[in-house]
């Protein structure tokens, strides 16, 4: 069980609300740098840990620098983020640049900041030369193929479109030491969500072991193994949260297994974890504007899908609450929906919840990750803001919500050019 708890009371948020209208997402700053520490505490049994965030799970430079500022790194997947990176002081070796199909201009980006590139595909070696030379220091992303069952979200790996086969990062590797690098590092990332905290440990003992089998193969002694993202939260509060002290001593177990004994070690290990990391503590701030009784009962919210589309997307359940309502009994099934002109605009679906009334604050839980960052503008919907709750308590703007001005901003001058 986790019990599923928003920080703020209801007169809280109305106070809040009044100076940020609702529809807006509210971070943890206490939260995320706890998880943080205990990410980072877990981990030091290991020589060298880096958690490089998926800065695409919350792209937002306050976050980055929260995270900066507990000893994170950043993963990037495109030149905005790299720029998202540096401009929150995440700098050189801290960027894991985890990109595919990757155009040559964010090559010479990453290469010009000093990230670290994980090359994608075997013809990238080339792609990579031509576009921005070969760097000193490389990372290449394997996919294991057969080897490893995936997950739901993610696919199977044979079936998904990333990284290396196991012949081609032998070949690989071979190739990039020839033209002049000389640290290598080993990336997977072949789940999403996964809660099994044995399934990351199984990825982390089929990167050591291949690990040394290009020791064996090619005489290359990686510097470093990056675990990839994929770790799950328990979006449902009956499923059980990972614990990292565990994951940790299981990973460690399996490096003293493989790595130890093939003379490995000391190896770096690295992590790019982003739902783990800021998932839990965010939450999507919405208002109940309509009842509508038909088929089913609906509750209208002033959010929708454009503003968090996991649950239309994927089906993802994210748990709702009523601020001031917390322990009043769920006696009625509603579809909790956004105002989109698509059916999968609905945040809940028959789920049971206390009475709601009009201008009732409904929370959505656990959309710190992978939640603003995939929203949109589809049927001219403006994305929301985002706030922080400071450690002291008070409120911080990290992100206005979009205006008219925004979304015609790619429009400018397009009228007079139409003759
Ligand atoms: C290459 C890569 N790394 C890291 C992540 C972060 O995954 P998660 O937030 O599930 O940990 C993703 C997510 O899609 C990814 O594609």
């Amino acid at each position: 069980m986790n019990s599923k708890i928003f920080p703020l009371s209801r007169d809280q948020l109305e106070r809040i609300a009044e100076q940020y209208p609702t529809p807006f997402y509210l971070y943890d700053e206490s939260g995320i740098r706890n998880k943080a520490r205990t990410i980072n505490a877990a981990f030091s049994r290991f020589p060298d840990f880096m958690e490089h965030f998926a800065v695409k799970a919350l792209p937002n430079p306050v976050i980055l620098k929260i995270l900066a500022s507990e000893g994170c790194g950043a993963d990037c997947s495109s030149l905005p983020e790299l720029i998202l990176a540096d401009t929150s002081g995440i700098r050189r070796e801290k960027i894991m640049f985890s990109s595919n199909q990757t155009p040559a201009s964010e090559y010479q980006a990453a290469q010009e900041l000093g990230a670290v590139i994980n090359l994608d595909d075997e013809s990238h070696i080339d792609f990579l030369e031509e576009a921005a030379g070969i760097p000193d220091r490389i990372s290449c992303r394997y996919n294991p193929g057969p080897l490893k069952a995936g997950n739901l979200i993610i696919g199977k790996p044979e079936e998904a479109k990333y990284g290396f086969t196991r012949d081609q990062i032998l070949s690989g590797f071979v190739r990039l030491a020839e033209k002049g690098v000389h640290h290598f590092g080993l990336h997977t990332m072949v789940a999403s969500n996964e809660l099994n905290p044995e399934y990351h440990v199984e990825t982390a003992r089929i990167l050591f072991e291949c690990a040394v089998e290009i020791l064996e193969k090619t005489g290359i002694r990686l510097e470093f193994i990056n675990l990839g993202g994929g770790l799950g939260i328990p979006y449902r509060p009956e499923q059980q949260a990972i614990d990292f002290e565990k994951l940790a001593a299981g990973i460690h177990a399996v490096y003293n297994e493989i790595l130890v004994p093939a003379g490995l070690a000391p190896m770096g290990i690295h992590s790019e974890w982003g739902r783990a990391v800021t998932g839990p503590h965010g939450w999507l701030v919405t208002r109940a504007v309509h009842h509508k009784n038909i088929y089913r009962k609906y509750i209208g919210v002033d959010a929708c899908m454009a503003d968090l589309m996991r649950p239309g997307l994927y089906g993802a359940y994210h748990h709702i609450t009523i601020a001031g309502k917390e322990d009043s009994p769920a006696t009625e099934t509603y579809d909790i929906v956004g105002s989109l002109c698509e059916n999968n605009d609905k945040f809940a679906v028959q789920r049971q919840l206390p009475q709601i009334d009009r201008g009732d604050f409904v929370i959505i839980h656990d959309a710190g990750a992978h939640g603003r960052a995939m929203g949109f503008n589809y049927n001219g919907k403006l994305r929301c803001g985002e706030l922080l709750l400071r450690p002291d308590g008070s409120i911080l703007q990290i992100r206005r919500p979009e205006t008219i001005a925004d979304y015609f901003g790619t429009l400018l001058g397009v009228l007079p050019a139409f003759k």
